[in-house]
């Protein structure tokens, strides 16, 4: 049977995207068959849609969405059965492979996770990548050693997708979680559990000292350039900085003096090659820990495919606050 997917072509140069019927023989190799309940849009996804970047590698026509859940329907693996409801982000999902703008996919069963206890489809899709990259960010803290008694965590891009489930889930560990803002967002940072707000500017706008006065224990930086730069120098003793993103640049300007007079860890996180057994911690810590209310308020919106084209140039726009979520029943 035909279904519809979102297809995105660039015939002689000339980019376009439409919904289309597709037949399953089109559908990338894989062992695991799967009706796709959820996607969402990321940036990511709004540069593949409307031809922005190169986020696309795998040949054209492609079907982009970074993110998806869906339900089992055929299994070659002992360990997934249908009906069966399995989560992917990232190994290439909608930038090499097809990804989750089609109402049915084919998958590699080493690329999926099951939905974990305690999260339901629409859920994993509200978190997405950004929330399965927060808790990475939050992992990497704990497996440095960092404790909520050490002190405050601060959190940059804080409105962002990475930025406010950090929050959200730091603050249900008993952090105190200071958010890093651009955004006049106070009362939407503060309901996700952020205690203190501060200007984007007080990181990394001023002259940079190789090791300034210790103010964080920990961070989760998604902004990358001077931002990272100051925080690497205001950690203290012993503390981590979880850095996974570049929203306001990706060059790294630092001195060895944090790493040797104070012992700092800088964790990379890279929550597209993951390994299967890091995501499953993530997502089973994610069903834990991320509380339900604050998932509720970052959900921005659950739109139908056909809504994906104009919600993309919104996100691109940077008018959307929240998560998107792609309801491919709808
Ligand atoms: N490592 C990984 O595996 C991974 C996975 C997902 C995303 N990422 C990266 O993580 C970053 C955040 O992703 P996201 O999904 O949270 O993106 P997002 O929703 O677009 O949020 C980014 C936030 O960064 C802040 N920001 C924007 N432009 C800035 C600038 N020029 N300087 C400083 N801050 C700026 C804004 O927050 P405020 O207005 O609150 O300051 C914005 O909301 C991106 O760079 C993305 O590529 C990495």
């Amino acid at each position: 049977m035909p279904f519809h997917a979102l297809l995105v072509d660039n015939k002689d140069g000339d980019h376009s995207c439409g919904i289309q019927l597709v037949n399953e023989d089109q559908l990338p190799a894989g062992n695991v068959e799967v009706d796709v309940h959820y996607s969402s849009l990321n940036y990511k996804d709004g540069m593949a849609v409307v031809g922005e970047g190169k986020i696309i590698r795998g040949d054209f026509p492609f079907v982009p969405g970074i993110d998806l859940v869906g339900e089992v329907t055929s299994s070659g693996v002992d360990w997934l059965d249908p009906g069966d409801f399995v989560i992917q982000t990232g190994y290439g999902l909608g930038e090499d492979y097809w990804g989750g703008y089609a109402q049915k996919q084919r998958l590699q069963a080493k690329h999926l996770v099951p939905l974990p206890e305690g999260l339901t489809p629409l859920e994993a899709m509200e978190i997405g990548t950004a929330g399965f990259t927060a808790m990475l960010s939050v992992l990497a803290l704990e497996d440095a050693g960092v404790s909520p008694e050490q002190g405050e965590i601060v959190v940059t891009g804080a409105t962002g997708g990475v930025g406010s489930m950090s929050i959200a889930i730091l603050s249900e560990l008993g952090y105190d979680v200071v958010a890093s803002t651009g955004s006049e967002a106070e009362e939407y940072l503060q309901a996700l559990g952020a205690s203190r707000i501060i200007p984007r500017g007080d990181l990394g706008a001023g002259p940079q000292r190789a090791l300034d006065t210790s103010r964080w224990a920990g961070a989760v930086d998604t902004v990358g350039g001077d931002t990272l730069a100051a925080i690497i120098s205001q950690i203290g003793r012993r503390g981590a900085v979880a850095a996974c993103g570049l929203a306001g640049g990706h060059q790294l300007k630092t001195t060895v003096y944090p790493f040797i007079l104070r012992g700092v860890t800088l964790a990379g996180i890279d929550s597209n090659t993951s390994p299967q057994e890091e995501r499953r911690r993530a997502w089973r810590r994610l069903a834990e820990d991320l509380p339900k209310p604050a998932l509720e308020r970052m959900l921005a919106e659950i739109i139908p495919l056909d809504a994906v084209y104009d919600r993309s140039q919104d996100i691109l726009e940077g008018s959307v606050q929240g998560r998107i979520v792609v309801d491919l029943s709808a």
